[in-house]
C-alpha cells in the first residue's frame, strides 16, 4: 500500500527522504503564517485512509507543535482514518517531570495535545527520557539514530573509542560501540544550571555492580575501558542532544587531559542554542556531526532509512 507522507514545516527535507526511501508519496501542503502571525495549513494533494506526519517540534517549538496539532486534526477531518504521527524531535521532553514543586509537566502535556488532536500511532527518534512514552495512550515506538550515527562514525574514524558524556549517553556509546565492535566509556556529570555542567572522569571499575559481566574482562578484550585508554586513540563523543554545548566542551577538555589523538562529536538532536558550534570547536573538537531530526548546519546524518524502516 502506498502511505500519503506529509512533511511539516520542521520536517520537509527530511519527509522528502522518507518518502523517497519507501517510494511513497509526498503529499503537497500549504504552510504559512497570516500577517498577524496565526499559523495557516492546507492540505493540497489528495488525500487517502492512512497518512504519516513527520513533524519534529523543535525551536520554533510552539508553532512547530501548533503547525503539527493542525496537520492531524485536518487529517481527520478530511476522512483519513489512520494518521502516524513521526516526531524526529519530540520537543519539551526534557520537561518529562516535576523537578519543583509547582512545575508544569510540559511532555505530558504535548504528548496529550498530540493524542487528543488524533494521532493513531506515535514514532519518536531517541526520545530524552523513554518514560515520555507513557504519557502516550495510542501505540508508540521511540526508534534509535545509532545505526545511522555509527555508520557516519566509521566514515570518519578508525578504530575510534565511542565517549558518552555523561552517564544518561552511555546506552548510545555502548550501542554504536557495539556496531563497530570497537570500545566505549563514559564520563559523569552533573547539571549545575541550564547552561553549567560540571564533569569528572569514572572510574568504571566502581561505578558499577561487580557482577557486571563486561568487568570481569577488564583487562582482556574489554569494550568498556577506562578513560585513560584514550591516550594516542580517535575519539568520538555521542549525546542524545547538543544544546548550550557545555556537555560537550567538558568532554573535550577531559579528553585533551588523557591525550586523545583527536576528538569528534556526533548527535542525535543539533539542538545548538546561540555559539555552541563555535564553543564546541573552540574546545578543539576535529568535527560536529548531528542528525537531520532538526534542521542545522550540522544535520549531516540522515535518519531518513532509520525512519522508513519503522514505518515498513
Ligand atoms: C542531558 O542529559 C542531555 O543528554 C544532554 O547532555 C544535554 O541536553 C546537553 O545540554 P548542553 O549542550 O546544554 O550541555
Amino acid at each position: 500500500m502506498i502511505l500519503l507522507i506529509i512533511g511539516g514545516s520542521a520536517s520537509q527535507k527530511l519527509a522528502a527522504n522518507v518518502a523517497k526511501e519507501l517510494n511513497d508519496w509526498l503529499c503537497p501542503i500549504e504552510t504559512k503564517k497570516f500577517p498577524d502571525g496565526e499559523r495557516y495549513i492546507r492540505i493540497k494533494g489528495k488525500i487517502d485512509k492512512e497518512a504519516v506526519i513527520i513533524q519534529s517540534t523543535g525551536y520554533p517549538q510552539d508553532e512547530n507543535l501548533i503547525e503539527l496539532l493542525f496537520l492531524i486534526k485536518n487529517l481527520k477531518d478530511l476522512g483519513v482514518e489512520k494518521t502516524k504521527v513521526v516526531l524526529p524531535y519530540f520537543g519539551y521532553g526534557r520537561q518529562e517531570k516535576r523537578f519543583k514543586s509547582g512545575e508544569a509537566i510540559s511532555a505530558e502535556i504535548v504528548a496529550n495535545l498530540i493524542e487528543n488532536a488524533g494521532a493513531d500511532e506515535i514514532i519518536s527518534v531517541n526520545l530524552h527520557e523513554g518514560s515520555i512514552r507513557d504519557f502516550f495512550k495510542i501505540p508508540s515506538k521511540n526508534i534509535s539514530a545509532m545505526e545511522a550515527i555509527a555508520e557516519h562514525v566509521d566514515s570518519i574514524a578508525e578504530d575510534p573509542i565511542i565517549i558518552a558524556p555523561d552517564k544518561g549517553a552511555l546506552g548510545f556509546a555502548k550501542e554504536i560501540a557495539k556496531i563497530l565492535d570497537g570500545s566505549y566509556t563514559y564520563m559523569n556529570k552533573i547539571r549545575l544550571g541550564p547552561d553549567k555542567v560540571e564533569t569528572t572522569i569514572a572510574d568504571i571499575r566502581y561505578d558499577f555492580p561487580t557482577d557486571d559481566p563486561e568487568l570481569a574482562n577488564l583487562n582482556k578484550k574489554e569494550k568498556k575501558v577506562d578513560i585513560k585508554s584514550v591516550e594516542g586513540k580517535e575519539t568520538i563523543i555521542i549525546d542524545d542532544i547538543i544544546a548550550t554545548g557545555g556537555t560537550i566542551v567538558n568532554a573535550i577538555g577531559i579528553l585533551k587531559e588523557q591525550g586523545a589523538k583527536s576528538i569528534s562529536v556526533c548527535c542525535v538532536h543539533p539542538i545548538l542554542v546561540n555559539d555552541a558550534v563555535l564553543k564546541i570547536y573552540a574546545a578543539g573538537a576535529k568535527n560536529i556531526a548531528g542528525t537531520d531530526s532538526l534542521k542545522s548546519e550540522v544535520s549531516f546524518i540522515s535518519i531518513a532509512k532509520t525512519i522508513a524502516k519503522s514505518l515498513r
